[in-house]
């Protein structure tokens, strides 16, 4: 089996380090803090306890002994496989691949988990470009199945099916994702944060109401509000963010000034006590408006954006029609596909619903993708 090597040893690093060690492999964890290092070790350790408690592993003490932990970058020359989970900064990412090059194997692959940076501009700092291909894991990466990969465009498309292959061996279900923008979840679930605060803002209904008609009519497990304020808007409107520069400005990923407000001062949701709602003790949630006319106008309408969203990623030929699926109900737990989604409710429906707002508003955020109205035309299902 390979050695695995993890750099960055983070939130993400040593969960994709924890994956790695469940699977059999030795691992080297490395990272430039000896602190966070230390950290992470604590944590492993606490974490594979737990599950030995649990009876889910046999033995945590085999699992950490498989997982080295180092701060020096040549820890990682025996590796065949380094994943990268540093900081998101891409003069970082591309100073440590340059390095790595040097230190690993000729035939060892060199793996980004950047949530948005491109895999393209990564592995251009490389005189090897082409064993550098993007893993995206989600985040608890132990817990969350779904891991996008990405190839550059540099990359040598032979090195795809020993990527699936191997995420499969660590129980992960992989999909293939095009270097755009978000890849597919950061990209497809936009709409639903960002239609659901135009909602808010326009004052068509308050933000208890809108997660309400998200959750009891749309079937997803958290509203929109209540999920950013679980993710925190320093990670949400960052995403955000980044997607929109990275889209060159269009209008669809506009980021909001009610979120970039929220990160201004500092209200990141649960994990500071405030966000969009507050969290002290004592506080009481405010209740949502339970009507049903308006419950359905807003889930329809940010479901329409979601569904065209999906469509035009397809049209764009981000990923297969059934990665789409997976990844929308593997890596952000939608009660279903949305290509299915859009068979069931009707293409047409959908158009119908975006061209209304796009006469209403006169923005190019609700411009129908051509597949959809293709769909929609032909009267055709994506099944
Ligand atoms: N947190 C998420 O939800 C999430 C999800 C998917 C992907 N990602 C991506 O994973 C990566 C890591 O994210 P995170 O949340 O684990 O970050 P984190 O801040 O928890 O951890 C980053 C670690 O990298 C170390 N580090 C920084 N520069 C280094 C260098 N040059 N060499 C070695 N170590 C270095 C830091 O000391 C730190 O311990 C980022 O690219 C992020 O975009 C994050």
């Amino acid at each position: 089996m390979k050695i695995i090597g993890v750099v960055g040893s983070g939130a993400m690093g040593s969960g994709i380090a924890q994956v790695a060690a469940m699977a059999g492999h030795k691992v080297v964890l490395s990272d430039e803090s000896d602190i966070a290092l230390g950290k992470a070790k604590t944590n492993l350790a606490n974490t594979l306890q737990k599950l030995q408690e649990k009876g889910k592993i046999a033995s945590a003490h085999d699992i950490l002994s498989r997982i080295a932990f180092s701060d020096d970058p040549d820890s990682m020359k025996d590796c065949g496989l380094v994943i990268e989970a540093i900081i998101e900064k891409l003069e970082a990412k591309q100073n440590l691949f340059k390095t790595l090059e040097q230190i690993v194997s000729h035939d060892c692959i060199m793996a980004s988990n950047t949530s948005s940076l491109s895999i393209t501009s990564i592995a251009a700092a490389c005189k090897n470009p082409s064993r550098v291909i993007g893993l995206h894991f989600f985040n608890p990466a132990p817990l969350m199945a779904l891991v996008e990969i990405i190839p550059a465009i540099q990359t040598d498309l032979d090195l795809l099916p020993e990527a699936k292959e191997l995420m499969k061996q660590w129980g992960k279900i992989p999909v293939v994702a095009k270097d755009t923008p978000g890849f597919i979840v950061n990209r497809v679930a936009r709409p639903f944060y960002g239609e659901a605060i135009r909602i808010y803002e326009e004052g068509i209904a308050d933000m208890a109401t809108i997660d309400w008609a998200m959750t009891e009519i749309g079937g997803f497990r958290m509203g929109p509000f209540a999920l950013t304020d679980y993710i925190g808007h320093d990670v949400n409107y960052v995403v955000t963010e980044t997607v929109f520069q990275s889209f060159f400005y269009d209008p669809r990923y506009k980021p909001s000034f009610s979120q970039k407000r929220l990160l201004e001062a500092g209200w990141l949701g649960r994990k500071t006590g405030k966000g969009f709602y507050n969290y002290a003790e004592g506080a009481a949630m405010p209740e949502p408006t339970k009507d049903m006319v308006l419950g359905t106008e807003i889930y329809e309408r940010i479901l329409a954006m979601l569904i065209n969203e999906a469509v035009d990623a397809l049209y764009l030929k981000v990923s297969s029609p059934a990665d789409l699926e997976t990844a929308m109900t593997k890596g952000v737990n939608y009660p279903k596909g949305l290509l299915q989604w859009c068979d069931e409710w009707g293409a047409d429906k959908c158009v119908e619903k975006l061209d209304k707002m796009y006469h209403e508003y006169h923005e190019d955020r609700y411009r129908v993708s051509p597949l959809l109205r293709k769909q929609a035309l032909g009267n055709k299902k994506f099944d």
